[in-house]
């Protein structure tokens, strides 16, 4: 027992270390400077249908924990398409989640980025990406490329820190739903879902 409890913290702070490599590494890119709560993980991953027959996009994936979490919720590996930024983030995610399509590439260029795969549906959408760090009208364009992805309704789920929506309302484009306030998260995360009706 407690062997397996050593064991189990000694990954969470090898994951905390990693993640915060990457902090030092690109700051601005990485945005929180801890690794997503497993809570948390897990809420953003209730929005996907495993029975839907589409594969799911992940955005942002870092040292893993929503990846974890999405597979978790019965995601076949093959089925789980994610797209890192980092080249240090992503060899490490080949090497962790082994079967998982990811793409070492830019989430704001995902024509380009997804290459082959940029007509596919996806279920819906996990993002991790520190969308406070970008410009609102980057913001904008990103999420109406990814509700392009998916079919009508299907959402788009978003990690953020800040008290509102971290995307504008535009209500003739898309709609904004407050999902969920996570205090056990560090620091505590706000969650917001974006669908087209
Ligand atoms: C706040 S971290 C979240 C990571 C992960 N959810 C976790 O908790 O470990 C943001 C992640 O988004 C990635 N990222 C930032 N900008 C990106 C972009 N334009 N395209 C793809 N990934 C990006 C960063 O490299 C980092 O891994």
């Amino acid at each position: 027992m407690a062997i397996r409890l050593k064991e189990r913290f000694g990954r969470k702070f090898d994951e905390e270390i990693r993640f915060f490599k990457g902090w030092i590494d690109g700051p601005k890119r990485v945005g929180a400077i801890l690794p997503t709560s497993s809570i948390t993980a897990r809420r953003m991953a209730s929005v996907i249908n495993p029975r839907s027959g589409l594969p799911v996009l992940e955005l942002g994936p870092g040292t893993g924990v929503i990846t974890k979490a999405i597979l978790g919720r019965g995601v076949k590996p093959q089925n789980l398409v994610a797209v890192e930024y980092s080249s240090d983030f992503y060899e490490h995610l080949l090497r962790t989640y082994p079967g998982v399509r990811f793409v070492n590439g830019d989430a704001f260029d995902l024509d380009r980025t997804l290459g082959d795969l940029k007509d596919q549906k996806f279920d819906s959408i996990i993002s991790g990406i520190p969308l406070l760090n970008f410009p609102m009208q980057a913001r904008i364009e990103l999420l109406e490329s990814l509700l392009d992805r998916m079919p009508l309704g299907r959402p788009v789920v978003q990690i953020s820190y800040g008290p509102v929506s971290p995307i504008v309302a535009r209500p003739d484009r898309y709609h904004i739903q407050h999902f969920d306030f996570v205090v056990r998260n560090l620091p505590p995360a706000q969650l917001w879902l974006y669908r087209r009706n």
